[in-house]
């Protein structure tokens, strides 16, 4: 065996700037602050926006018997379960009221993150750069600084819309995308139809992608559809869109998203696919096939409840208990402005430690401190968000 004498320090390997000079996740830095509680009450979490409720019973049935089945233990086809991709496509069929939509414009991913991240690959390489609306999702700017990719931050207008005529002013030779968030994170707005239409003609007549996040569409307040760029004939020569299963189904931890694109971007983005996971996991695939097929029902159902809920919150922060004000609202998320003076993290750190109240610093979805706070309301039950009102009262 080969040994060193050589001191440890000396030997420790080396890591790439890209991933030492990203953010920790915002989330595990959250999370990280809850040793610090001085009071011994219950956390109300507001921090991930993850879905605190268990799947729809079909759901859970079919995993279970899934389980046992030798086919499940296998990886899928790269793209996904064929039967799979064509319910997804007929559900975006119906919800978008578009005939064009077919299955082989569907690829599964191991959720919306890898979807991103795999079409990300596809389109731009250093040197290259991409549109992010603001306040942006995180991941998604980290995703772009951790390949290198020039981020050119998109503003947003009074209402917290993307603006279509900045997005004109940051375009040139070097740019792939422009990406959007429809219902966003953090903000939850959601953007008119209309917009959207104005975006992806602006991405078209530049030969560029327009990358639309539409994870929160069913946690919209409408169930018409979320766009009509679908029925534009030629959509696939630069829309792309993701999904993901885990807020629609509650199934975060199975991990099943999707990219609904044309056949190049398909092809292109397949290899990364195939490098990072070389399938999406199948008894994630299964559990979605059962959910798209008989749990539209319960789909509604948790979109009506967490509707309710967001109805509750807005009236429980309609007088700025402790100087926070809601500025905008919508699918899982509150988007908060801090009053008190305090730094965005000392504002956390106090809701943490002395209110046992656990955000998302703005800071995590904007390159400057604006003062903000996420608040994703839809993990707490209605009693906790009367016992949110209390604890900012006395803040
Ligand atoms: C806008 C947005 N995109 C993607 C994701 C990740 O979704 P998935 O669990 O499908 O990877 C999230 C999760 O919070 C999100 O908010």
């Amino acid at each position: 065996m080969h040994r060193t004498n050589r001191p440890a320090t000396l030997v420790r390997m080396k890591f790439a700037a890209r991933t030492t000079d990203l953010i920790d996740s915002p989330i595990g830095a959250a999370f990280a602050m809850l040793d610090h509680r001085v009071n011994d009450r219950p956390l109300l979490d507001l921090s991930q926006a993850a879905p605190g409720y268990a799947p729809a019973p079909v759901v859970t049935d079919r995993i279970a018997e899934a389980a046992r089945q030798p086919a499940t233990s296998r990886y899928t086809p790269a793209a996904g379960l064929p039967e799979l991709r064509e319910a997804f496509a007929e559900d975006l069929r119906r919800s978008y009221a578009a005939s064009d939509i077919a299955a082989v414009d569907v690829t599964i991913t191991a959720g919306c993150n890898q979807a991103f991240c795999a079409v990300v690959n596809a389109l731009a390489e250093p040197g290259d750069s991409v549109i992010l609306a603001t306040p942006f999702y995180f991941n998604h700017d980290m995703w772009l600084q951790a390949e290198g990719i020039g981020i050119r931050h998109l503003s947003s207008t009074d209402d917290l819309l993307p603006d279509l005529d900045h997005a004109a002013t940051l375009i040139d030779d070097t740019t792939r995308a422009i990406v959007l968030v429809s219902p966003g994170n953090p903000t939850g707005v959601t953007i008119p139809p209309d917009l959207i239409a104005d975006f992806a003609e602006l991405a078209a007549e530049h030969r560029i992608a327009l990358v639309l996040d539409e994870t929160y569409r069913t946690f919209r307040p409408t169930e018409a559809p979320a766009h009509a760029v679908f029925d534009n004939p030629s959509w696939r020569d630069t829309l792309i869109s993701l999904h993901s299963f885990s807020k629609d189904l509650a199934i975060p931890g199975y991990r099943i998203g999707a990219i609904v694109s044309g056949a190049d971007l398909q092809r292109e983005a397949l290899k990364i696919l195939d490098c990072v996971a070389i399938s999406a996991p199948r008894i994630g695939q299964e559990a979605v096939i059962t959910g798209l097929h008989h749990a539209g029902g319960w789909r509604r159902e948790q979109a009506q409840r967490i509707a309710r809920l967001q109805e509750h919150f807005v009236t429980t922060m309609a007088g700025c208990p402790g100087g926070f004000e809601l500025v905008t609202s919508g699918a899982y998320f509150g988007w908060i402005r801090a009053g008190g003076g305090r730094s965005t993290d000392e504002t956390v750190r106090r809701l943490i430690v002395e209110f046992d109240t656990l955000v998302i610093p703005g800071t995590a979805f904007t390159s400057t401190d604006q003062g903000m706070l996420r608040f994703s309301f839809a993990n707490l039950a209605p009693a906790e968000i009367d016992e949110l009102g209390v604890r900012l009262a006395t803040y």
